[in-house]
Formats: C-alpha cells, structure tokens, sequence
C-alpha cells in the first residue's frame, strides 16, 4: 500500500513518541544485586527551594553555570577561607532511607515541601562496556536526582519504582548522589489535592547502585496458560541484545533447563509443557526458583504458577470458583510511631493479621505497595488487588495527570507482573463519574490491558440511591461497562444511616459480572465501651460489622469483599479529639496494635466461609 509522506512522517513521529512516553523509559531492576544505600543520609530541609532556585526563582539545573553557594546538588565545600558556600551536607542531620520524614523528627510529621538527601558512596572503575545505574523503591512524591553533581533524572509518583542510567556520571572511588524529594501536592497530581491517608514523604523504599554488562537481563514474563494444558509461556528482554543471542532458563524443580535465541528486538521466547506443575492458590502457595542466565548476567526469583478468569458472576482461580475473603490496608504499620511499612517484617506482620482473619485475599490501597509485600502475598498465599492512586477529584482532562497515572499503571504492572498473588488491577477509587473521568479510565482500562491479557481489570466505584426509594442501591456507572469485576465501597450504618438500616436495604446491580464490596466499615476508638447504638464505641463497629454480612450475603453474585480496614491509619482529616487525634479509626486493629471486638466478627464470619466455600 502506498504510503503518502505525510503517512510516513506521522508514523515516524508515532514510533519515536511511543518509547519516549515514559522519559527513563529504564526497566526495573530490582532482582538484580547492586550497592544497597540503605542507612543514614545527610538531609537538608528546603522549603523555599533554596537549593532547586536562585533568588530569581530561575531552575539551577538549567545548565547555567550554577552558583557554588547555594546549589545544594554541587555538595561542594569551600575551596578556601573566603569562598561564600551556604550549605554542607557533612554536618547537616541524618534521615534513614527507606522510610518516610514525617515520623523521625516532630518537626516533619506534618512537613509538605522538599527535604534534600545526601549519599556518598564508593565504586570500582566501570570496565569496558559496563553500565550504571541507581534504583529507587519509592519516593514520595517528585524527586530530582543528581550524580557528582549532574542531574540523572526526574520522576514524579510516590509508590512506584524508577531507575536512572548513571554510566557516564559515575567515578572511581568516592561519589555524592543527591535527591531533592518534594510531596507537596498538586491538583494536577495522582492522587490529587484531597486524600483521606498521611502524605508521608521521603525515600519510602530502598535504594541501590547496579553495575551490570553491555548487555544484559532487563525483564521477563512466564504466565500459566490453562490450568489443564498446564502449558507455560513466555519471555526474557535482553537489553543491548540484537538477534541470536542465547539465554537460557532454568526451573530445577521442574527439571526445565531451556535455551532460546533473541529475536533482532532482544527478546527471546519460551513455551514448555513441566511434566508436573503443583498449581500456585492461597491453600497451596507453590512457588518455584525461576532462574535466568545471559553472558555474564544471571537473576532468580520465586514464581507460582495460576489462571484467573471470571466467567458470568463467578471468579475462577485455576478454573474453581473463588470467593475473595479480604480486608483493605494500607501501606502503613502501627508501633512504634507508625508511618510507612519500611521493613519487609512490617510488611509481613500485616499480612499475618489479615490470615489470622481467615482472609484469601487483601486489598493494598490506594497505591501500590513495596516489592517486598507482593512477594511475601505470593510466599504466604494471599491474593491480591493492587491499585494505582488514582483517587476522587483527579484533574481528568489534564494530559500531564492522564500520563503521570498510565506511567504509574504502567510501571506497576511492570514490576509485579511474575506475582501470582496479584490477581486484580484496580484503576480509580471513588471517582465521581463524569464524561472526562469515564474516557481518562476507560483509556487507562485499556493501556493495562495491552500491558497484561492475564489478570482481571477493576475499580472502587460507588453506589447511589435510588431517586424515590431510600432503601433500594444501585450501581449504574459505565465503569462497570468497562471493568471485569464490578466493584464499590458502601457505609450503609456509617455515613448512610445507622447500622439496623442494613436489614431494609436492597440492591440492584445489572451487570452479569462478579460482584465486589471494596469497602465497608466504620469507625471505633479501641478500649472505648459502651452501647452499641454509641457511635465510635467497639460495640457500635461490631454491630455494624454484623449487620453488614447478612446484608451482603443477600447481594446475587457477589464474589468476595474488603471491608475498610485492618489498621488504624493517620489522616489529617480526622480530628475528633481523643477519638481520632489525627488517626481514622475504621481498623479492625488499632494504632497500637490492639484487636478491636468487630475483629472477631469478620474473623469468624470468614472462618465459616472458608469451611463451605
Ligand atoms: C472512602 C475512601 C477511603 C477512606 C474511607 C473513609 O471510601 O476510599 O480512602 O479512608 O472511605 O471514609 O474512612
């Protein structure tokens, strides 16, 4: 077919917009080991961007010969008794990386602004074609990085990871990496101005330095294709890597030991049939040593191997129908001061809760959580919806906020893809519809599903009620249109009535689609007794919690829920004295660490669903 100039110039521009959508467009390197940076760095506190701006408000790191005096990312010392430098790392306090500012000094925990980070840190010379690179976890909730001196990148987004490429920035011997961390918010940002959770902010998740070969291991992909065929597919990325080059694949157990050539992208495929494949389920967590060689480049992980489907109002997990016994969390652990699950033991500390509640299944809200908890789910055999923080009023015709959410959907698939635990991507919490928010969501269904055919699609939206029938809800969004499972949160006896309203209510969902209760709950000061018609009592959350199941049991094809939430969690919206103190106190376990009485209630509730599934 004859192709017009325009044609071709159009499609040039396309092929060449498509990579560069994503700037760093680095993949993950999480599985490889590199120089952990974990520890004390040096931290400067910078609301007016001293360090970022001159006094005329002009960006330092525009390349304009940058003043030594206040450029905070030079870290230069005086290079004599004269010389005017209005900064030094060296004396300046300590913050530990991972982990948010907000609970290591008072003075940050309610701090909106940038904070500067400083880390030295010795390297061997690179050799002949080897490259560098630094790897965030997470920061919270736009960073600026630099190396030496010299800016490596920007990334915006609290909860996702990002590396930046620092070969030709790197020294031998000693270094000073800098990152400006800012979590003001914005509202062109994802999430936007208005969120019920603590905008903790800082290097929330680790960092290290990867030297890696020319070429080498960028990423892979292994998906059970049928539960009955057993067949497994798949691929592995080789970066730098054109045509006919080998990578081999080993899965011991399995007694697989494959080898596949690269195609001229890099990639080369797998596609095998294990003699025996014990199937990855919350019962029977299966997971196997997956490892990858190239040259002088090696990785392994744990994998499990699972379908999910739905099929009419069912949810099918390896072809058996499931119902999703769940709880919500959020990415915070009590003790101690609370703030951001830094620690893999916090992360799995959590998760142990939610299984002594007999829970199959946790909602992570309202962003994705570490690599860390994902990993222990599929170790630990919990299911999982992971959601990006797509979150009330976001700015939906804004093109900069539609990119920043499918960047954040994008590099979140990106990292847990292989997590047979993951089972749900979720787009968007309680967002109010809206012909601009069904188009930005329906837009983002999409992207996700061209990144992964293998995992079911929802979102939190919300109920309403009927006009002229107070006790009738109904779901009507063309959201639900769009999504594999229709999900909404409700608080019918918290914000919609009092609890004994539940026994009056009903429901009208016309999707022949499984139906999901992504929130319910309410609010309980632990050790605060009373009547059960007191609210913020104990008996008021356990009565609501045993008003809510019998009226959710009533729900036709509803396939699981995750009432709001297993933790108590900080939020500076609630402000009640000596009820909420800053806290939201729908946790079934409170900011102490300490079972409230609606705990049991959901725990044997669950208990007997898993008994007659
Ligand atoms: C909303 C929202 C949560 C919030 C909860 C509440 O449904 O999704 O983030 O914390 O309700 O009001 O407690």
């Amino acid at each position: 077919m004859k192709h017009s100039l325009l044609q071709i110039w159009l499609g040039c521009v396309v092929a060449l917009t498509i990579p560069l959508l994503h700037a760093d467009n680095i993949p993950d390197l999480f599985l490889h080991d590199g120089i952990a940076l974990n520890g004390e760095w040096r931290s400067i506190i910078d609301p007016y961007e001293t360090g970022f701006y001159d006094y005329r408000r002009e960006q330092r790191d525009l390349g304009k010969n940058p003043s030594r005096s206040e450029t905070f990312y030079l870290d230069v010392k005086p290079a004599d008794p004269g010389e005017r430098v209005e900064y030094d790392f060296d004396t300046s306090p300590t913050l530990n990386v991972p982990g948010d500012w907000n609970t290591q000094r008072p003075e940050l925990m309610y701090y909106e602004g940038s904070v500067w980070y400083r880390r030295t840190f010795d390297c061997a010379a690179l050799t002949a074609g080897q490259r560098a690179f630094v790897r965030f976890g997470a920061v919270n909730y736009r960073a600026d990085v630099y190396l030496n001196g010299l800016k490596l990148g920007t990334h915006i987004g609290g909860f996702t990871p990002f590396t930046f490429e620092a070969t030709q920035y790197l020294k031998p011997g000693a270094n000073s990496l800098v990152v400006k961390v800012d979590n003001k918010r914005y509202k062109e940002a994802v999430p936007t101005v208005n969120t019920d959770w603590w905008n903790y902010g800082g290097i929330t998740r680790e960092v290290k330095v990867v030297i890696l070969p020319k070429n080498f291991i960028a990423d892979h992909r292994l998906v059970l294709e049928s539960e009955t065929t057993r067949v497994i597919s798949g691929w592995v990325q080789i970066a730098g890597a054109g045509a006919g080059e080998a990578v081999a694949l080993s899965i011991p157990e399995l007694g697989e030991n494959l080898s596949a050539q690269t195609d001229a992208t890099g990639r080369a495929a797998f596609h095998f049939t294990p003699a025996q494949l014990q199937l990855w389920s919350p019962e029977t967590p299966k997971l196997y040593e997956v490892r990858i060689t190239h040259g002088s480049d090696a990785v392994a992980e744990r994998m499990g191997f699972r379908t999910v489907r739905t099929q009419g109002k069912q949810i099918l997990l390896n072809g058996k129908p499931i119902f999703l016994r769940g709880i919500c969390i959020h990415e915070e652990f009590p003790l101690n001061g609370g703030g951001r699950v830094n620690t893999p033991a916090k992360a799995k500390q959590l998760l142990l809760w939610a299984k002594e509640l007999n829970c199959n299944f946790v909602r992570l809200a309202h962003y994705p959580h570490s690599e860390a908890m994902t990993r222990l789910a599929d170790e630990l055999g919990v299911l999982v919806w992971s959601e990006v923080p797509v979150y009330w009023t976001i700015d939906w015709t804004n093109a900069a906020t539609y990119e920043n959410a499918q960047n954040q959907l994008s590099d979140n698939i990106q990292r847990d893809a292989n997590r047979a635990s993951i089972i749900i991507w979720s787009l968007a919490n309680e967002t109010p519809v809206s012909e601009a928010r069904t188009k930005f969501l329906s837009k983002l269904a999409e992207r996700a599903r061209s990144l992964d055919q293998t995992r079911l699609l929802s979102a939190a939206m919300e109920k309403v009620t009927k006009p002229g029938a107070p006790n009738v809800n109904v779901v009507q969004d063309a959201l639900a249109d769009i999504v594999d499972i229709v999900a909404f949160n409700q608080y019918v006896g918290w914000y919609d009535g009092l609890p004994e309203k539940c026994a009056r209510v009903s429901w009208e969902i016309p999707y022949n689609k499984p139906v999901f209760i992504s929130e319910f709950g309410g609010d309980a000061r632990q050790g605060l007794h009373g009547n059960k018609d007191q609210r913020w009592t104990e008996e008021f959350q356990e009565d609501l919690y045993q008003q809510t199941l019998p009226m959710l049991d009533k729900i036709d094809g509803l396939a699981g829920f995750t009432p709001w939430i297993l933790v108590d969690f900080r939020s500076p919206r609630r402000v009640l004295p000596g009820i909420q103190d800053g806290f939201n106190r729908k946790g079934l376990i409170s900011s102490e660490g300490t079972k409230k009485k609606a705990f049991s209630v959901l725990q044997a509730y669950y208990r007997k669903r898993a008994a007659a599934p």
